[in-house]
């Protein structure tokens, strides 16, 4: 088991001018790069990823929020797994709902992660239900989303995969509205115990399951204690470089 949590920065289609970007990520560097029991994955929209080539360290990372499964082809606005490791990305979100809401299948988000790891890129899957229906059909769903997604994915690959639990209900919320920790408990074994059907028991320890979903600094502490998660996928709470820096200096602690 990896010691260290994955806490990732969505920054979504924000800020909205370079410069924003700039005091936001060198806030979050400076933050992350003091703390030793976290990784910190900053993920700015794509015109900005340009502007901190490079700059990650060995605590804290550039990562993309999409990525496109091929390094040449004829597409008009993608962006090339190709293009991101030059820029020294090293994470990438792919099958993000809000990407999923826009076209985005299971097969594309295969074809993704197959792209992104032949690049070397570490990518963060994105899985999670629309609703909690009283007949538990979300579990069938979640499977399916996982069975469809590393269709294709060898052993091998699949351990260099982060899998962020997103159920859409709890995304853009409050606090108060983020999956109860014991939800995501069971929802990140639930998750562990299909993966292991896919991959064997040993195997399915090795990608680290995190959860997204309105996580903000007061429900930080319980989610990574009690939700058995190794990392979360923050969204809204990212753009706030001083409580953002909080739930980083909370989770280097838990
Ligand atoms: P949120 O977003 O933290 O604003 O809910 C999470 C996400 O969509 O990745």
């Amino acid at each position: 088991m990896r010691k260290k949590k994955l806490i990732v920065a969505n920054w979504k289609m924000n800020p909205g001018s370079a410069a924003e970007a700039r005091v936001l990520f060198n806030k979050t560097k400076q933050t992350g790069s003091r703390l030793d029991k976290v990784e910190t994955v900053i993920c700015p929209p794509f015109p900005f990823i340009g502007l901190f080539a490079r700059a990650g360290t060995t605590r804290v990372f550039l990562g993309a929020q999409d990525v496109f499964w091929a390094n040449s082809a004829r597409a008009t606005g993608e962006v090339s797994p190709e293009m991101l490791k030059d820029l020294g990305a090293s994470y990438c979100i792919i099958g993000h709902s809000e990407r999923r809401a826009l076209g985005e299948t299971d097969d594309s988000v295969s074809k993704k992660l197959r792209a992104a790891l032949a690049e070397g890129l570490t990518p963060i899957v994105c899985v999670g239900e629309k609703e909690r229906d009283a007949e538990g059909r979300y579990f069938g769903i979640l499977k399916a989303q996982l069975t469809a997604s590393f269709s294709g994915i060898t052993r091998a690959q699949f351990r260099d995969i982060s899998i962020a639990y997103e159920p859409l209900w709890a995304i853009g919320k409050s606090a108060r509205e983020a999956a109860e920790p014991r939800v995501i408990r069971e929802m990140s074994i639930f998750i562990q115990k299909v993966l292991s059907d896919l991959y064997g028991e040993e195997a399915a320890r090795l990608p680290r399951i995190l959860y997204g979903g309105s996580v903000e600094e007061r429900n930080t502490t319980p989610i990574l204690a009690e939700g058995g998660v190794s990392g979360l996928l923050v969204g809204h709470a990212s753009l706030n470089a001083e409580g953002f820096g909080k739930m980083l200096k909370t989770a280097n602690a838990v």
